[in-house]
């Protein structure tokens, strides 16, 4: 499966809500597709869909080859995943494939419970903490069209990604 190219800030597509899931053609497709270009980019260990240009409720989510060490799932493709219960706080730093050049302090919830599909559509809810859990919440805050610079906490983090692109 060929990686797609991917969307990046500020083009529209990436603030727009995505779409529920129905129907499971085209989601296997969808899926490989999203993982071949979550391994492309460099340090990747999500993408949404609409990072592709697909306005679907998809994520895949991979925190194996995470730089530090985490407990994890796998590999996983949620289908319309929804935080059911979050706990904590926890600031920590982030990189999006479709915001390049920015590294930034964010803050999330330590501990989450997610309800999602597979791709023929049976739901399950798993448990997910620390580095796993922000991977998660940033994908999901993808499916609302919200992105990384509006979620960051160091204004310096901004500051320094305009003095790159000034340069
Ligand atoms: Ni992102």
């Amino acid at each position: 499966m060929l990686a797609a190219p991917i969307l990046t800030f500020p083009d529209a597509r990436l603030r727009q809500v995505a779409a529920e899931i129905t129907q499971k053609q085209g989601l296997e497709k969808l899926r490989d597709c999203l993982i071949a270009t979550m391994q492309s980019g460099v340090g990747g260990v999500g993408i949404a869909a609409p990072q592709i240009g697909q306005l679907v409720r998809m994520v895949v989510v991979d925190c194996r080859g995470a730089r530090h060490p985490c407990a994890h799932h796998g590999l996983l493709c949620m289908v319309n995943p929804r935080i059911v219960t979050a706990s904590g706080h926890k600031l920590g730093r982030e990189g999006c494939l479709s915001v390049p050049d920015l590294v930034a302090t964010v803050s999330r919830n330590k501990n989450i419970s997610v309800c999602y599909q597979d791709v023929v559509l049976n739901t399950y809810q798993i448990e997910s903490s620390g580095f796993e859990a922000r991977v998660m919440q940033h994908e999901i805050d993808h499916l609302q069209g919200v992105l990384l610079i509006d979620r960051v906490t160091n204004v310096r983090d901004i500051v320094r990604r305009m003095a790159q692109h000034t340069a």
